[in-house]
């Protein structure tokens, strides 16, 4: 099957640092580069278009923090594209909102915000920085300028259960979607893959099988079988992604995992031009000179079909 589906990383810096934080450029104190909008319409949007794309999540890095994200979104929607916007809201400008509330004003886009804990200390260490209270106002003025734009735009909190949250988890979903209105919350496991290909990834389940101690291990099951109970009951909760048999097996033996790697649903471009075939791969090509159709025919990506077709070490939403 060809990708339907673009995870643009509009820019690799952020205004938060998140110790578990996926995105690399930022951690490794990469110079500053972002495609101007020009570059993404012309030589991302259009193209993947063409090649039959209909959705994009634009995450990043913080894609609040880019001057062109609310014109980019623009662009992708006038081009036919659902748009996902993934952000941590630790900047709220009202004016840029409202345009953005204007652009996605559709039940077929979404903004997602992450929300790890409704414990100010956990959300601060999940966070790396003093963030929780700000993040509060911003999600309690995100939820009624929706109201007073009277706008369709779905508003989805995300949390990613790790040690950190694993003691609030249940209260921080009660949180966002009772307290803060929000419409739905998506909670994700925390991955913590380095670069993964065909030579490393047996291994590399077998390092991640040992991340936490029994006892951690028994809480983050124990907090996993809870939520997956709380989504029969309320199904603006949702796990991300499958089924909760599976999260146990990324605890216990990620090889174990039956859900099928949908890697190949999308690509994974950043803001250096580069192409990766998921989250946690190697990059794979570059944007610029072939362009995206002749990136889909090469042998690197190819391969990394390969890679997809026997690697299922992970229930990330993102693949
Ligand atoms: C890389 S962030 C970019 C968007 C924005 N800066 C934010 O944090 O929401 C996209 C999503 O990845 C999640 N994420 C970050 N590190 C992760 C990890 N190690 N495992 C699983 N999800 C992770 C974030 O919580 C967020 O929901
Ligand atoms: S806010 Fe998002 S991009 Fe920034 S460090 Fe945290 S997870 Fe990474
Ligand atoms: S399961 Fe898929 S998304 Fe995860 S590392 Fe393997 S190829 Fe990448």
């Amino acid at each position: 099957m060809k990708p339907f589906a673009i995870y643009f990383g509009i820019t690799q810096l952020c205004n938060m640092r998140c110790p578990m934080c996926i995105t690399r450029g930022h951690k490794a104190g990469a110079p500053k580069m972002e495609l101007t909008r020009r570059e993404i319409r012309n030589t991302i949007l259009k193209p993947c278009k063409d090649l039959g794309m209909v959705s994009i999540a634009i995450s990043g890095g913080e894609p609040l923090i880019v001057r062109h994200t609310a014109a980019t979104l623009s662009d992708a929607v006038k081009l036919g594209y659902s748009v996902y916007l993934a952000t941590n809201l630790l900047k709220f400008d009202t004016g840029m909102m409202k345009k953005i509330f204007r652009i996605l004003d559709d039940e077929k886009h979404c903004i997602q915000v992450s929300f790890d804990s409704i414990e100010t200390a956990q959300m601060n260490a999940i966070r790396g920085k003093d963030v929780f209270f700000d993040v509060v106002n911003h999600c309690m003025e995100l939820v009624s300028l929706r109201e007073k734009l009277n706008v369709k735009t779905p508003l989805v909190g995300s949390a990613i259960l790790q040690p950190n949250n694993v003691d609030s988890i249940i209260k921080t979903i009660d949180y966002v979607i009772n307290e803060l209105k929000f419409d739905k919350i998506l909670v994700q496991q925390r991955h913590d893959y380095p670069v993964i290909n065909i030579d490393n990834y047996k291994e590399q389940a077998a390092i991640s099988t040992n991340r936490y101690d029994t006892a951690m291990n028994e809480k983050l099951v124990s907090a996993s079988l809870e939520i997956a109970e709380l989504t029969k009951k309320d199904p603006r909760v949702e796990l991300a992604k499958g089924e909760v048999k599976d999260w146990v097996a990324l605890y216990n033996n990620p090889t174990d995992i039956k859900k099928r790697c949908e890697a190949d649903n999308m690509i994974f471009i950043d803001s250096y031009w580069n192409i990766r075939g998921c989250l946690f791969g190697e990059v794979l090509g570059n944007v610029k000179p072939g362009g995206i159709a002749e990136f889909l025919e090469s042998k690197k990506y190819t391969d990394f079909l390969k890679l997809c077709a026997v690697c299922n070490i992970c229930t990330h939403g993102c693949s």
